[in-house]
């Protein structure tokens, strides 16, 4: 333990030694990740901003439709599956740009901004979504719903219970006990879908919006060591409502009905100068590499442009080893002034962390309205946010590009989830009763309602589907002991799970 007090994860001389140091966005890593689409900026038109709804109904709709449906002088409908797909973004935004000289539209890249036309896009994309998410989402026919590789029935495990609000996450001891943590700072321990306790002496965490205590992670050698790693909002000392994410790891003592946390040892704390009163992007999830680290993420706490500087711990994707310190080989060690736990930058909010079988890191996080993210992670790279994203405001305005210039290095997503879902919980199928999803990435969304499979060959995205949706807000998904795919679902509050049938 005391050995672990002196390795704390901040040098604080390492801090003094970057105090002038303002992180430029790409400066770092523009050698080792160089992704770029060749993205010219138009510099002729400045953002006006204003409604994207409304620039829409006035300049497009007349040959679009109101709902893209077309129809204006022959224009053709938008609102097919096929137009739906990512690939048409940059297609969309050039043709707009551009113009269609034959078809008779005008290139709007003459009046209107990047982020104008990014954002009449992505409008495009939420007008489409309204008919083409139900039309694509599979329905259950007498409570079996059909999917490409298999059918399956959705069973409750644990039903809501009006106490125990937001459960956030879940996961299981060997001996089949699962574990359920609640936002409010409960860990519920179920068996066979009764809550037979809760654990006494848990860390302090605070309900501060989206944060409170978040994820549950059973170590892969829990037998041996007995570790449990969990994520919580910390409170600040003296102000209880300002947090910072933090990791913990502890183990269960369970004497008759009574259940105890011991054995605490901090993994992951910043110092409190980093806590605020923010109550969005905790990031909050880890995952264990096998090989002796631990994987994990942290939101930018409302303060985007912190994602972007290594001497900040917001918006960050982190490796260090299992009992906290930190792995010599982490792409930043060398960086003075950088924080060396962090393995990727320029994120916004991951909630999702997984590993696939060719030992490959995987995040979901939360983007602005339009365009929340699967990424690849790879070792000191920077994914852009707040500098480039595929959102837009939630007030209707214009935020931005998606794309780097040649001398922006950023990281792209794999996926992007547009409209939004509200990503949340990430993993890799490996189940003895969905076999021919091996491999796959398994990822749901809160507000989307969704589950959704993705097979990737290498960067490339070779099959996506939607497993279910309308189900409720996916919190959290893990396949269990017995192979099933259990979602934590939220309003209502409750756990279910996807059964196979023949
Ligand atoms: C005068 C009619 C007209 C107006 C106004 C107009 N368009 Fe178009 N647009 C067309 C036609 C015609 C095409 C060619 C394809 C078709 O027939 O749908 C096209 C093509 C496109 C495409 C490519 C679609 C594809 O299937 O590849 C996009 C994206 C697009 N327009 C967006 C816009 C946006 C955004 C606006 C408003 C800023 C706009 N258009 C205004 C008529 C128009």
């Amino acid at each position: 333990m005391s050995h672990r007090k002196q390795t704390p994860i901040i040098r604080p001389n390492a801090i003094i030694l970057g105090v002038a140091t303002v992180f430029a966005c790409s400066a770092f890593v523009g050698a080792r990740v160089q992704q770029t689409q060749g993205f010219q900026r138009n510099t002729k038109v400045k953002r006006v901003g204003g409604s994207v709804s409304q620039l829409y109904n006035d300049t497009c709709a007349k040959c679009h439709g109101d709902n893209a449906q077309g129809g204006g002088g022959g224009t053709k409908s938008l609102l097919t599956v096929d137009k739906f797909d990512q690939k048409w973004d940059r297609p969309f935004f050039d043709a707009t740009r551009n113009g269609v000289p034959d078809a008779g539209m005008e290139a709007y890249g003459e009046t209107m901004s990047d982020e104008e036309i990014w954002a009449l896009i992505v409008h495009i994309r939420e007008l489409q979504n309204k008919t083409l998410r139900s039309e694509t989402a599979p329905k259950p026919v007498a409570d079996v719903y059909s999917t490409k590789y298999y059918k399956y029935r959705v069973e409750t495990v644990l039903k809501e219970d009006k106490s125990l609000k937001t459960p956030w996450c879940i996961d299981w001891l060997p001996d089949g006990k699962m574990l359920v943590n609640y936002r409010p700072g409960i860990m519920g321990v179920v068996v066979k879908g009764k809550l037979i306790g809760q654990v006494e002496g848990l860390p302090e965490s605070t309900e501060l919006g989206q944060g409170g205590l978040m994820e549950v992670a059973v170590h892969p050698e829990y037998k041996i060591n007995g570790w449990i790693y969990l994520s919580i909002a910390d409170p600040k000392s003296d102000a209880k409502r300002q947090a910072f994410t933090r990791y913990v790891r502890g183990k269960l003592k369970f004497e008759g009905s009574k259940i105890t946390w011991t054995d605490q040892q901090d993994i992951f704390k910043m110092p409190e100068e980093n806590y605020n009163g923010s109550e969005i992007h905790f990031g909050g999830k880890i995952v264990f590499d096998h090989k002796g680290h631990i994987f994990f993420s942290t939101g930018e706490r409302g303060n985007g442009p912190l994602a972007q500087r290594l001497d900040k711990p917001n918006g960050k994707v982190w490796r260090l080893n299992e009992d906290g310190t930190v792995p010599s080989d982490n792409p930043f060690v060398n960086t003075p002034g950088a924080l060396p736990g962090i393995w990727s930058y320029g994120h916004r909010n991951p909630q999702g962390i997984t590993m696939d079988n060719n030992g490959e890191i995987w995040d979901t996080e939360h983007a602005p309205r339009g365009g929340d993210e699967l990424n690849h992670i790879v070792k000191g790279s920077n994914y852009g946010w707040p500098v480039i994203t595929f959102g837009i405001n939630y007030n209707d305005s214009s935020l931005s590009v998606p794309w780097p210039t040649d001398d922006q290095h950023f990281k792209m997503p794999i996926l992007r989830w547009l409209p939004s879902c509200a990503t949340s919980g990430l993993k890799i199928a490996n189940s003895k009763v969905f076999p021919l999803w091996k491999g796959d990435l398994i990822a749901g969304g809160l507000a989307g309602r969704n589950v959704d499979r993705v097979r990737v060959n290498g960067e490339t995205i070779i099959e996506k589907e939607t497993l279910s949706w309308g189900l409720g807000r996916v919190r959290d998904l893990a396949f269990g002991p017995d192979g099933y795919l259990y979602i934590t679902l939220n309003e209502p509050d409750r756990i279910v799970r996807m059964v196979p049938v023949k």
